[in-house]
């Protein structure tokens, strides 16, 4: 099937569905995703959203906290930008009905998290997320010129340097999306393509993401020729719960802004060893804390412990912890939380200037998947979300001010090549592939890094990807192929990108390179096809 839009979006993240509300305006708008249309990192959130609301803040305080945090690589107008616009984007979530925290005037109540020296986390009590996605699918589910395609996953861009390579520079048109329900791949025709696919936690065994973030737009967008950078920059979230039938749950940080402390099994508390501001330190200190002691102590875990405070004040402002670990038998008003790091955010993806524009013509990139200057070598807590709702603004007002509605559509666009399709019974080929790549990415690629530990898991990754390549055009595509194929690559890109920087900075750990190196390296990592 061939379906015409003005404005395809891929994801329906908070970047994803803010923008399209905004692109409704504008002209018609389809929005696919690959499962249900909450199911997103978004929808996890806890923290909050970081923005200068508090009376003894400034845009000033909260640029230069982001900008410590990322260490040299922040890109100063992106960062000026999106904190500037904090205010406006949140005032537009309460006026689609998001319901923040507030403290007994009525003035939001301000969460405090790591490397931030002001309270700024707006926030939804710890459901932050889910309080977001409410406000903004009921919105969408609002629009009639807004076209929802669940279950329908993106397999590849369209662009014209693939079959017209005379229509001058590289555009994109849009999009083959296979159609989960049917089996089919469709072409997607649009004037703009965004990719807003999130994050790529996946391709670490541990990790805080649930199962759709696999870097598949970072991977599309590599393949169609655009550039990728920092991906090296890899943050892993100091506290996810250690439990065997947790999956995937994150403690927040907010524990830790409301007094919450680290301590080792006997209870010895360790942080003030690694940094002046113990607990809060920015997220990448604490987590290497944590993983050097784990390594000297031989523990599993490490243990996060709220118990001081009172437990009505607990309850009330972490609902969903409380039950979540209550149902695991663990009553965080008593006694102390299990964690461990888990892979969590990606700083790096596909590269943006400050209006969202790739560098193919047509295709911007919102959310995770960016790689616009805000996050340098090490994100501040809750400045993601933040980042989605300023830039989904800028790529509208980009959108806006341009000729696109005018863009001719290109004729004869080629379907969806299906290979040899072969229904194969060799699924296991599949899940090992997967299995190898979390693991050596886990074990290699981690929160620290050793040259001879990144040749070995490049050398293992080339040969994973050669299986896939000698395979992918034989099966019937299927989600899980197509996940395995793009994490491959993300896990490629991330190698790659490690290898090549020389130093360590932020989130990039290299035992052989223990030291900062602005000299040669107060730069971006940058790999294009
Ligand atoms: P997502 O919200 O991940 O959405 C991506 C969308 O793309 C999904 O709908 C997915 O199904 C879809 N998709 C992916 N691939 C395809 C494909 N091939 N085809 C079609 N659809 C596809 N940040 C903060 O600022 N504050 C917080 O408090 C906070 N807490 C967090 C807690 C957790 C547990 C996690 C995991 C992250 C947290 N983060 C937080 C980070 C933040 O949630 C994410 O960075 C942000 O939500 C990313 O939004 P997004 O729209 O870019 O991507
Ligand atoms: C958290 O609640 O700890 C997550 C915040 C974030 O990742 O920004």
């Amino acid at each position: 099937m061939e379906i015409k839009t003005d404005f395809l979006i891929i994801g329906s993240g908070i970047a994803g569905l803010s923008l399209g509300l905004k692109l409704s305006s504008l002209g018609t708008v389809a929005i696919v995703t690959k499962r249900d249309i909450k199911e997103s990192a978004t929808f996890y959130a806890q923290g909050g959203i970081s923005a200068v609301m508090g009376e003894d803040d400034s845009f000033e305080d909260h640029i230069e906290d982001t900008i410590r945090a990322g260490i040299g690589l922040c890109r100063g107008e992106t960062v000026k930008k999106v904190v500037s616009e904090g205010p406006a984007r949140i005032r537009e979530l309460v006026g689609m009905g998001a319901d923040f925290s507030r403290d007994s005037s009525g003035a939001f109540d301000l969460g405090k998290e790591g490397g931030h020296t002001k309270r700024r986390i707006i926030h939804a009590a710890d459901i932050t997320g889910r309080e977001v996605m409410s406000a903004l699918v009921g919105a969408v589910r609002d629009k009639k010129n807004i076209s929802i395609y669940e279950q329908s996953m993106a397999v590849d861009l369209i662009t014209t340097s693939k079959f017209a390579k005379d229509q001058g520079e590289n555009s994109c048109i849009g999009a083959y999306i296979l159609d989960k329900k049917e089996k089919r791949v469709d072409t997607f025709i649009a004037k703009a393509t965004v990719i807003a696919t999130g994050g790529a936690g996946k391709v670490y065994r541990f990790t805080s993401n649930p199962d759709v973030a696999n870097g598949d737009g970072i991977a599309m967008a590599y393949r169609a020729g655009a550039s990728v950078a920092n991906m090296e920059f890899f943050q892993f979230h100091p506290t996810c719960l250690y439990h065997r039938e947790a999956k995937s749950f994150l403690i927040s940080e907010a524990l830790r802004g409301e007094g919450a402390i680290l301590k080792l099994k006997k209870g010895k508390k360790f942080m003030a060893n690694y940094h002046p501001m113990k607990e809060l330190a920015p997220r990448d200190i604490v987590a290497r804390a944590i993983d050097s002691e784990l390594k000297k102590t031989g523990d599993d875990c490490v243990f996060l412990d709220i118990s001081m405070r009172d437990p009505d004040f607990i309850i009330k402002r972490f609902p969903n912890i409380y039950e979540k670990c209550l149902d695991l038998g663990i009553d965080i008003t008593k006694e102390a939380i299990p964690v461990v790091p888990a892979a969590h955010y990606l700083c790096g993806g596909v590269v943006t200037d400050l209006e969202g524009r790739s560098d193919i013509d047509r295709l911007y990139v919102c959310g995770e998947s960016a790689s616009t200057g805000m996050h340098g070598a090490n994100r501040l807590a809750s400045n993601s979300l933040l980042e989605c709702l300023v830039f989904a603004e800028l790529i509208y007002q980009n959108i806006n001010k341009g000729n696109i509605a005018d863009k001719e559509e290109p004729v004869d666009v080629p379907a969806w090549n299906p290979g040899r399709a072969v229904d194969s019974d060799e699924s296991v080929i599949v899940s090992q592939n997967w299995d190898e790549i979390r693991r050596l990415m886990q074990n290699y690629v981690g929160i620290v890094r050793t040259d001879k530990r990144l040749e070995r898991a490049k050398r293992r990754i080339e040969l994973i990807q050669g299986e896939i390549a000698e395979y992918y055009w034989d099966f019937i595509v299927t989600s899980d192929l197509l996940e395995l194929r793009n994490i491959a690559t993300v896990a490629e890109l991330i190698i790659r990108s490690a290898m090549t920087r020389k130093e360590s900075r932020g989130l990039h750990y290299n035992l052989d390179h223990p030291d900062i190196d602005d000299k040669n390296w107060k730069k971006d990592v940058v790999l294009k096809l």
